[in-house]
């Protein structure tokens, strides 16, 4: 169970929804069911128009999240993330702060996204 905060100046405030444990499901999907305007084109990690900032609430280690190829790719290209952030990302399970909303797995952690 986590709290996915969203924020953005395309809102006239900020969202708080509540993603369920055991949900396996993408963060636009979470923003979708929510009327949440995060913008996005393919939804299948290729065209990057659904990178957001993602950190994380808790003041815990954020959870190990691996990235997918297309978002290693995607973020890359379009200079959200370095080589460095990509690095530790797989050797030391340090998420970057943009992710591709299509592609971010909610998990057991709150969160707050930024777009
Ligand atoms: Fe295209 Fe997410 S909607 S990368």
């Amino acid at each position: 169970m986590a709290d996915v905060t969203f924020t953005s100046p395309a809102m006239p405030k900020d969202v708080t929804v509540y993603a369920i444990a055991g949900d396996t499901r993408t963060l636009l999907s979470v923003a979708k069911e929510h009327k949440v305007p995060i913008h996005f084109e393919c939804e299948n990690g290729e065209c990057g128009s659904c990178a957001c900032e993602v950190s994380v609430l808790s003041g815990k280690t954020p959870l190990g999240i691996s990235l997918t190829e297309k978002e290693k790719t995607v973020l890359k290209l379009a200079g959200k993330i370095t080589q460095q952030q990509i690095d530790d990302a797989e050797v030391k399970d340090l998420p970057p702060p943009w992710r591709l909303a299509c592609q971010f797995i909610v998990r057991h952690e709150d969160i707050l996204v930024k777009f």
